[in-house]
């Protein structure tokens, strides 16, 4: 418990050392339901939103300890070899260290590339489609997933109550004996709503302590500008460069994987898929729901001349005249995705092995 507090106090420090504003406070926390642990002061930097925390899984100290290394350990999976962070690599933002597809332990490649987790408290829904209700739900799906952990809950669970550590630290953050399906899944989402990052070039430029280049500014005007890149109509600019909201980007015409429609099955929903938050993206390719492009030129490109027009495409899209941006733009573009770059974040100790 010491040295939670201890790391905790040293991410504090750090991210003072990095000036960054601290809009910490007494409200992320929810005494009220508290049942048991110590209390995790989460730090917000400012210019992200407020983070909304169910009342019944407030963030203890306890709790995100057990989450981090529950995330980082292959119990879970059947055979003990992969963990959560096999696939969710922190220097990658945690994505699957430039792999389009990732593998599961049966040696069985999955469909979608694995996703960038970076501000997940600020978000609603979880996967490519939007399939997961809430951080907690999520948790057991790539537990279960045959071409990722496939394990059965019921056996995962029953690891964790065997295990000579595990109850005692579920005892110390839940309470109880017997360690639960919910148990886990609330620990885990503990731990993902710690992984803030809000410390890049570009935040520091808001927060007036960094200055950016003629391009960049130049790349950010163009990020903006509805008859050029017109992206901050669904990354939207600043804060959590998302509106997580379900778009169809015209990637296809004709869907080998319909997304969102896989969950609503409404028509209009065809070929949607979360629009991804574009923080750390130097970091995250290969690129789109299925990692098919390896680079950014390629994604400007897309947007640029590429895109489909498929009877789902976006509106912002469908009237968007192909070719509006010179190559230039897109340089400039890019080179203020590039200011995106969280180091602070996938270098965080809170966030390592522990
Ligand atoms: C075999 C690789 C693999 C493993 C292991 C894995 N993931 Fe993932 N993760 C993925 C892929 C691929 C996706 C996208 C899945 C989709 O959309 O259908 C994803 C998506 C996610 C998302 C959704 C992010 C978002 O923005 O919606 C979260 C959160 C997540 N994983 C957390 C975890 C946790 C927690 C574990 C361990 C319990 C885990 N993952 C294990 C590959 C993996
Ligand atoms: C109509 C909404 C919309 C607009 C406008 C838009 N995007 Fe996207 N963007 C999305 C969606 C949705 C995805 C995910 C699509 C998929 O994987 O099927 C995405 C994916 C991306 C990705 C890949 C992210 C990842 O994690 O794989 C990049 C990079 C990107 N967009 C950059 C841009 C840029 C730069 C612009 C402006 C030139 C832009 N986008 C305009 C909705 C949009």
């Amino acid at each position: 418990m010491k040295t939670n507090k201890l790391s905790i106090i040293i991410t504090a420090a750090a991210l003072l050392l990095s000036t960054v504003v601290i809009d910490a406070c007494k409200k992320d926390i929810n005494p009220d339901a508290f049942t048991g642990g110590t209390p995790y002061l989460l730090i917000i930097p400012s210019g992200l939103p407020k983070m909304d925390i169910p009342a019944n899984n407030p963030l203890t100290v306890e709790g995100v300890a057990l989450g981090r290394k529950l995330f980082y350990d292959p119990i879970l999976s059947a055979n003990r070899t992969m963990s959560c962070a096999s696939c969710h690599n922190q220097s990658y933002s945690f994505t699957d260290s430039n792999k389009q597809f990732s593998t599961g332990i049966d040696g069985i490649k999955g469909t979608r590339n694995a996703m960038n987790l970076v501000n997940l408290g600020f978000q609603k829904k979880f996967f490519w489609d939007g399939g997961a209700a809430d951080l907690e739900s999520q948790v057991i799906g790539p537990i279960q997933n045959p071409v990722e952990m496939h394990e059965s809950l019921a056996n995962a669970i029953h690891k964790l109550n065997t295990d000579s550590v595990y109850p005692g630290l579920f005892k110390k953050a839940f309470g109880g004996d017997t360690i639960n399906t919910s148990m886990l899944m609330m620990a885990i989402a503990q731990f993902e709503r710690t992984m803030i990052s809000g410390n890049s070039k570009y935040d520091q430029y808001v927060r007036g302590v960094a200055t950016l280049t003629a391009q960049e500014l130049n790349g950010k005007q163009l990020f903006e500008d509805a008859s050029k890149g017109d992206c901050t109509h669904c990354h939207v600019l600043g804060s959590t460069f998302s509106d997580f909201e379900f778009k169809n980007n015209g990637l296809d015409s004709i869907y080998t994987d319909p997304g969102r429609y896989k969950i609503t099955l409404l028509a209009s929903d065809s070929g949607k898929f979360k629009t991804p938050s574009l923080r750390n993206i130097a970091l995250t390719a290969p690129y789109m729901h299925d990692g098919r492009f390896t680079t950014l030129q390629q994604c400007l490109d897309h947007y640029n001349t590429g895109f489909h027009y498929g009877a789902h495409l976006d509106p912002v899209l469908s009237t968007a005249v192909k070719g509006r941006m010179t190559a230039q733009d897109m340089t400039d573009i890019i080179a203020f995705l590039n200011t995106l770059t969280d180091t602070a974040f996938i270098n965080n100790p809170a966030f390592k092995h522990p």
